[in-house]
């Protein structure tokens, strides 16, 4: 054990980064007497819109909401299959639960870690309506051959966009290509408003029903109700859900977006910095960006293979831990949950290359509030466990 290291404080993994604008912008929303959905998250979609390049985004709840309602949005319900990867978050999976449907894995490509074109193509049958692809840890997904094969077979490609607000593939923004963009605001991502979400739509009707179905399928919300010139009839038209932005989180996410650019460049410098500083250690690092992309340095995943870094990834975690280094899995294949397991049949092994992943990936810390002193930590801790490992731990666990 770093003596040293006991006296640091824990560094958090996925630390937002607050600022005082952040700080004014929600005091000055609390004393507006509106804190509900209204003018702040008005600006909010229309700043994001502006970002994106679109003609309009529309703000939900989080993006586990913006997932089920572009897949209603979509007409995706029952006796439907979606096709999805196995290393996402449960949010992905759970959606497409919830919309009727019946998710199925296909496996991810061991470089990119984004779902693979070839395994999508095998999974594809007569039921199959919409593909989700997940552009993991922010490295963009193969969108020209999933799109192909979403216009052959007519499929509804929704792009979820958790990690990947900056992502571009080649040329084109994440969110764009597809015909639904799903984005998260949740504290460790790379724009927080708290919790919060955002869905862009290519079809207006699809950007309509999903403001209708996020406001209890009214046709009109309570800013539009209760403002001085507001009406004040509705008309349910779909049994929605509730699940709205408020201008309190969209407080937060005006001034988040405003430095979104600055961020993401500390980001950059940090991931190169950590490829740099561990290139020579007995662990995988991610790819480079691949070329024509650009990547939302979301993420900095570690593989750990136990039979040579002398440690297994649950070890390795526990060790950094230890030197007050927070850090996360992400993720566990899908297909190794108990609940998706015992409902679908799904077997870890049908997905190889996820489960390896899965058994060996680990996330350290890549936040935009990291200052130097905590990278520096980070890459001192990091090397302190591959060149002093507890070989106790180790082996056997790999896959
Ligand atoms: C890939 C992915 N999809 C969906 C979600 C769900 O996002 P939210 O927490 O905003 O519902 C997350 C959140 O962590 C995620 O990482």
């Amino acid at each position: 054990m770093d003596r040293g290291a006991l006296e640091e404080p824990f560094l958090v993994f996925g630390q937002p980064s607050l600022g005082e604008e952040e700080i004014a912008e929600v005091v000055e929303c609390l004393r507006s007497g509106w804190i509900g959905r209204g003018p702040r998250v008005t600006r909010f979609e229309k700043d994001f819109a502006a970002y994106k390049g679109v003609e309009e985004a529309v703000s939900v709840h989080s993006c586990s909401a913006a997932l089920l309602l572009a897949l209603q949005a979509a007409g995706v319900g029952p006796g439907d299959e979606v096709i999805t990867t196995p290393l996402t978050y449960c949010a992905t999976i759970n959606a497409i639960i919830h919309s009727g449907a019946r998710p199925v894995l296909a496996d991810v490509d061991p470089v990119s870690m984004n779902l693979s074109p070839a395994r999508v193509a095998e999974r594809i049958t007569a039921n199959t309506r919409a593909i989700i692809p997940v552009h993991f840890a922010g490295r963009p997904c193969e969108m020209d051959p999933l799109c192909e094969l979403a216009a052959r077979y007519g499929l509804i490609v929704i792009e979820d966009c958790a990690h990947a607000i900056e992502t571009e593939y080649h040329g084109r923004k994440a969110g764009t290509i597809g015909d639904f963009g799903c984005f998260s605001f949740y504290p460790t991502k790379n724009v927080t408003t708290g919790e919060g979400g955002m869905v862009l739509a290519k079809q207006p009707r699809h950007r309509e029903a999903v403001r209708i179905l996020s406001a209890q399928g009214m046709t009109l919300d309570a800013w539009k109700r209760y403002r001085s010139d507001g009406v004040p009839h509705y008309e349910v038209v779909a049994a929605g859900f509730k699940y709205n932005m408020t201008d309190m989180e969209a407080a937060l996410g005006i001034h988040q977006l405003a430095r979104v650019e600055a961020n993401w460049l500390h980001r950059q410098r940090i991931w190169l910095h950590y490829r740099e500083a561990f290139a020579v250690l007995p662990v995988t690092l991610p790819a480079a960006p691949f070329p024509g992309t650009r990547h939302a340095y979301h993420l900095f995943p570690i593989l750990v293979d136990p039979r040579e870094a002398g440690t297994d990834r649950d070890g390795f975690l526990q060790r950094l831990r230890d030197l007050r280094i927070g850090s996360a899995v992400h993720y566990r294949s899908a297909a190794e949950q108990p609940y998706y397991r015992q409902t679908f049949g799904w077997q870890p092994k049908d997905f190889p290359e996820a489960l390896r992943i899965g058994r060996q990936t680990l996330s350290i810390p890549l936040s935009p509030a990291l200052r130097e002193s905590d990278v520096a930590r980070v890459v001192h801790a990091v090397r302190t466990v591959l060149e002093t490992p507890a070989r106790t731990e180790a082996m056997g666990a790999g896959v």
